[in-house]
């Protein structure tokens, strides 16, 4: 609960922090643009932090309804009892409701937050008959991957224009190697290695790559070197099988990291 632990390891690569508490503090929506394993969720979680706000975070998919976010009758004992969904209990007590992949819901599913995202802060649940007003604290965000989804699943205007963007990329290098060697409890040395990998990784251009190594999965091969694995051992069981199943850019991609990785483990 707020307050009562520690801070979400998170260190900011651009001003996003700032945007982010701008945004909440004048009651607007958030939008977190981004790759696959750069740190929204982990954004969002020191941000719940900082501001002292719960957080809820749904993931959704192409089957979910409106019904999961706001709630639903249950038959409990012979009575119907309205419960409700993670929206609603988001909207009622001020918390932050993180809509993890919001793309891949459906549009008539979404459209029940627009009158969460401009200024009636109200989400209406029909099956109620009642709208409630958001409570003070209430903030929405939904992350998507841009690169991702195609064109068809990208987010409706009407939606996106109603929320303030942060586009979270990679960290510059010297951030990355910092966060690499906290996550994974590795020599600096190591982690910027490591980094060096990922950036070439990301620098390779129409090599059939759907993403690039993100942070997350050099995080993974350093918390493989930790356990005693070689930097190559580590970087392939960890970044490019993660990235490939095919032949010919699995074996481009060893060659390239076997030349930035030593093929020993370190000696402890
Ligand atoms: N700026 C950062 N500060 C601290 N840790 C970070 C940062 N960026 C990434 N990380 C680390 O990378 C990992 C992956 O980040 P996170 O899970 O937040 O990514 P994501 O963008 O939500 O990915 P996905 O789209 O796959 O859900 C985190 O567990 C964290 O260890
Ligand atoms: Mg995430």
């Amino acid at each position: 609960m707020p307050g009562s632990e520690v801070r979400p390891y998170y260190v900011p690569v651009g001003n996003e922090e700032h945007v982010f508490k701008a945004a909440f503090r004048q009651g607007l929506s958030v939008v977190l643009k981004g790759p696959t394993g750069c740190g929204k969720t982990r954004f969002v979680e020191a941000m719940a932090y900082d501001l002292k706000r719960p957080l809820i975070t749904v993931a959704c998919h192409d089957d979910l309804s409106t019904a999961d976010l706001v709630g639903r009758f249950l038959l409990r004992g012979g009575d119907t009892e309205w419960v409700d969904g993670p929206l609603t209990r988001a909207v009622r007590e001020g918390a932050i409701c993180y809509l993890d992949e919001v793309v891949e819901a459906r549009q008539d599913t979404t459209v029940v937050l627009h009158p969460l995202t401009d200024h009636r802060r109200q989400l209406p649940i029909e099956r109620l008959g009642v709208t409630l007003d958001a409570a003070p604290g209430f903030c929405l965000v939904v992350s998507y991957n841009p690169g991702y989804q195609s064109v068809l699943k990208d987010l409706k205007d009407s939606t996106r224009q109603r929320m303030v963007a942060i586009e979270l990329g990679f960290p510059a290098a010297d951030v990355e190697e910092k966060i690499v060697a906290v996550e994974a409890g590795i020599d600096h040395d190591v982690a910027a290695q490591l980094v060096r990998v990922g950036q070439a990784i990301r620098r390779l251009e129409n090599v059939g790559l759907r993403e690039v190594a993100s942070t997350r999965v050099l995080i993974a091969a350093g918390r493989l070197i930790g356990a005693g694995l070689s930097p190559r051992e580590a970087a392939r069981a960890a970044i490019v099988g993660p990235l490939t199943d095919d032949a010919t850019v699995t074996a481009g991609l060893v060659e390239l990291m076997d030349a930035y990785l030593a093929d020993t483990s370190s000696p402890d």
